[in-house]
């Protein structure tokens, strides 16, 4: 379930942008486009093989596969502020999948949002990105959708209060913040910076996460990929910022981080990073993520909240009793020492297990602990190969003041920054 927070201003704006919609009504092409493949589009198994692969790297399961439903079936929930949507079913179903669409209606969608009957799709369908796709992409995507098996379950009905189940609302947003033509390659740059632009801007919409988003829950494109909110995680500053972003880590550090989800003296990714990193980043080839690295590494530097620096305390700092205990800070350290040590050691290199290695990471420290919270409360991958491997959920194990003074002593523990946390943030995180 994805809850995401920055609808609620979003939405709410977007029901001014709806009347510039009304205006937009008539500019807004809903009608099909001419969609033709280009001559170098692969045929037969390759067409379907290049497909599979895109739609990997774009990690549609993401979205429209639920944890215990059938591939692609849909049903996943998005809770907004005013209500619930479904993601839909895009298996080949001719009535509760796409099976019957043409491929002028499935481009129009991934490009303009836009389904079937002319509806317009709301933007947690992340078509801002997806639009810049070329058709040949698209339509290898969905000749690929077409092979897998048709599922019949139709997914639940959306539950949106009025004014926000009027779709066309979306029509002023989709004015201003969809781009207008696919991606184009910078004939300056070479080939690799290329194919990384392509991956970080449209297919592995890192921005859709990365990038702060404005009051109408637009990405603010001015400040891409400098930080953005998922559900209440921080989606770190991704620029060659070298306080916030990545300009101090080294190739290798990034690449590791985005094809296995840790790297060396810079902890790892947990949440939703995890989830795209196990569902889509950990399956393309090297050479897009060395794409990635390339394309992030000439990201404009930009500066965030003094709260966002990466900083840390060193090694030799970090043994049982280097904290400064207060009350609250001790009852943390005495959790720490009962069920955190044991895998993550004082000086939190990971015990047994190298992915527990968590020092470095940027999440501890954030003042707030967003993500040490939620990650106290959720654990980390499901995909994990062995018991013992995987980080814990404590959410049953621990009262919210507990978790509060742990994440609070953490964070003061690993980055000597005062930990912010309240009782009522932990309750909040639930
Ligand atoms: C971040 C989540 C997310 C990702 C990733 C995502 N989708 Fe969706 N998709 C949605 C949601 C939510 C909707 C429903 C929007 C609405 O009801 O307005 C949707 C709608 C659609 C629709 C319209 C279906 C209909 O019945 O109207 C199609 C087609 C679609 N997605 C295909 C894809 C494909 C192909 C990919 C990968 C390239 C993809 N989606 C990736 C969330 C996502
Ligand atoms: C679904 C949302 C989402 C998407 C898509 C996503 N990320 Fe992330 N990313 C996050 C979150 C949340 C974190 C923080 C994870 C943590 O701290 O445990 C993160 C962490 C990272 C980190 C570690 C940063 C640090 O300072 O520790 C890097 C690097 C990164 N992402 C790069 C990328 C790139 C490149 C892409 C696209 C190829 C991408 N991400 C796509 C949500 C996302
Ligand atoms: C059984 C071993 C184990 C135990 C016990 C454990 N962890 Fe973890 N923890 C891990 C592993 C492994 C990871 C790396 C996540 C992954 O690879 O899935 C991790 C990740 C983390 C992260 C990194 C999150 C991020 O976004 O950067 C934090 C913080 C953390 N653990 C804190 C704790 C705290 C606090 C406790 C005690 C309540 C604890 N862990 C108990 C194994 C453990």
């Amino acid at each position: 379930m994805r809850r995401w927070r920055n609808y609620v201003i979003g939405i709410c704006s977007i029901a001014v942008a709806g009347l510039v919609g009304s205006a937009a009504f008539f500019f807004w092409p809903h009608g099909l486009p001419q969609v033709e493949a280009s001559k170098s589009q692969p045929t037969g198994a390759n067409l379907i093989a290049r497909g599979e692969y895109l739609t990997v790297a774009a990690d549609c399961a993401a979205c429209h596969t639920t944890k215990s439903g059938k591939p692609f079936a849909g049903g996943l929930p998005f809770k907004l502020p005013f209500g619930t949507i479904y993601s839909p079913n895009i298996t080949p179903d001719r009535t509760a999948g796409i099976g019957d669409w043409s491929d002028a209606e499935f481009v129009r969608a991934m490009r303009s949002g836009v389904g079937k009957h002319g509806e317009d799709l709301y933007p947690a369908f992340p078509y801002s990105s997806y639009a810049l796709l070329s058709t040949d992409d698209i339509l290898a995507i969905k000749a690929y959708l077409t092979t897998l098996a048709p599922v019949s379950d139709s997914v639940p009905e959306n539950a949106l209060a009025f004014p926000f189940n009027q779709r066309p609302l979306m029509r002023g947003w989709k004015l201003f913040f969809v781009p207008w033509s696919p991606f184009q390659p910078d004939p300056g740059k070479d080939k690799r910076w290329n194919d990384g632009a392509y991956l970080v801007e449209a297919l592995a919409h890192c921005g859709e996460c990365h990038t702060p988003r404005g009051s109408m829950f637009q990405r603010k494109q001015g400040v891409a990929l400098s930080g953005g909110d998922v559900d209440g995680w921080q989606a770190w500053n991704i620029t060659s910022d070298k306080e916030h972003g990545l300009g101090n880590w080294s190739d290798q550090q990034i690449a590791d981080m985005l094809a296995t989800g840790h790297a060396k003296d810079r902890g790892v990714a947990a949440g939703p990073m995890r989830e795209a990193i196990d569902l889509s980043l950990s399956k393309l080839p090297q050479s897009d993520i060395d794409a990635i690295v390339a394309y992030l590494r000439t990201v404009p530097p930009v500066p965030g909240e003094a709260d966002h620096k990466a900083v840390r305390r060193e090694r030799g700092e970090l043994d049982a009793s280097s904290t400064s205990t207060s009350t609250t800070l001790q009852a943390g350290k005495d959790i720490y020492a009962g069920a955190c040590a044991s895998c993550h050691g004082w000086n939190g290199e990971g015990q047994f297990n190298p992915r527990a290695a968590i020092l470095g990471g940027h999440s501890l420290a954030d003042p707030a602990a967003s993500n040490v919270v939620r990650v106290i409360l959720q654990g980390s991958s499901d995909h994990a190969s062995a018991p013992g491997k995987t980080m814990p959920s404590f959410a049953k194990i621990y009262s919210d003041a507990e978790i509060a003074a742990l994440a609070n002593y953490v964070v003061e523990h690993f980055s000597g920054r005062e930990g912010t946390v309240t009782v009522e943030q932990v309750s909040h995180a639930r």
